[in-house]
């Protein structure tokens, strides 16, 4: 809680020097209570900006970001310039297939492990950022029992009435919902993003920047949406399907497919 000097806990001292400074008639007593009165408050506001301090640092939260990609990196953004307040960053757990993804981008924290190796505790809280469905499952199913799996709202996100984000869910930077929007668990939604009232996105979805989303729409489990992609009020897009980046989806998708463009058509068929 950030703290002003009427929140002082000293007040009440402050309050009784005061109330003897008006009724106590001499005037000796009446400078020496004055003179303590003014310390009290000096004393005060010159410890109150430190303790605040002091207290909020306490209480942030420590996180491990898993995935060091780009979204891992503009999670480390956004909780380093906007939500450190809340959140102080520990580093990234990736899981490793060859090289750092960091090796040459900036980022001020370093890889300390691979997820599934690190020595975490069922304690540590840990913010999946992982768009890809594949090795989000995977990272999920693992941790899940041996670590905090936090659900992310950024403080420039939107959630509306009645609307409910699930467990490992992350809402980056600007993503609006409407009202009465389900988002289910370990759903991946990207700035910009803006979802229709009474919509709901199936679990470990992935929604990228800036989609539209028209209300009464319902997306299924593992689904992906690429960047600017728009989907007119109440369509349904089955389990696992892909949308292109910048599609017009006016028609239902059926599970697995990919569609792309205006108004968007399939592509193929996932295995
Ligand atoms: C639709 C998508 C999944 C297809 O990927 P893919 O199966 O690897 O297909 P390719 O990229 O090989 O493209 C196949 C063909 O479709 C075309 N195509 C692909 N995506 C398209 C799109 N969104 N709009 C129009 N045409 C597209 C390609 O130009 C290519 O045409 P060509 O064979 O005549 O050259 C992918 O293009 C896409 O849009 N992914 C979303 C990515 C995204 O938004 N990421 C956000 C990260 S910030």
């Amino acid at each position: 809680m950030v703290d002003t000097p009427l929140n002082d806990s000293r007040w009440h001292y402050k309050c009784v020097v005061l109330i003897l400074c008006v009724v106590v008639k001499s005037s000796t007593t009446h400078v020496v209570m004055l003179a303590f009165f003014v310390k009290l408050h000096i004393r005060g506001i010159a410890t109150l900006g430190l303790d605040n301090y002091r207290e909020d640092m306490m209480s942030r939260m420590k996180v491990y970001l898993i995935g060091a990609t780009s979204a891992g990196r503009e999670l480390e953004s956004i909780i380093d310039t906007i939500d450190y307040e809340r959140w102080e960053l520990i580093g990234f757990l990736h899981s490793y297939a060859g090289e750092s993804p960091l090796c040459d981008k900036p980022s001020d924290y370093r890889i300390l492990g691979s997820w599934d190796s690190y020595p975490l505790k069922r304690n540590d809280n840990c913010i999946l950022a992982i768009p890809d469905i594949v090795w989000k499952k995977r990272a999920y199913n693992f941790l899940r029992d041996r670590a905090k799996i936090v659900t992310y709202v950024s403080p420039l996100s939107r959630i509306g009435k009645f609307s409910q984000v699930g467990e490992g869910s992350i809402l980056v930077s600007t993503a609006v919902l409407s009202c009465n929007v389900h988002i289910g668990k370990m759903v991946y939604i990207n700035g910009g993003t803006q979802i229709g009232h009474d919509t709901i996105v199936g679990d470990y979805s992935t929604i990228f920047s800036q989609v539209q989303i028209g209300g009464k729409c319902v997306i299924g489990e593992g689904v992906t949406i690429g960047s600017c992609a728009v989907l007119r009020p109440g369509v349904k897009i089955g389990d696992g399907a892909t949308i292109g980046t910048g599609s017009v989806v006016i028609r239902n998708v059926k599970p697995g497919v990919t569609v792309f463009g205006n108004p968007a058509k399939t592509i193929s068929m996932s295995e």
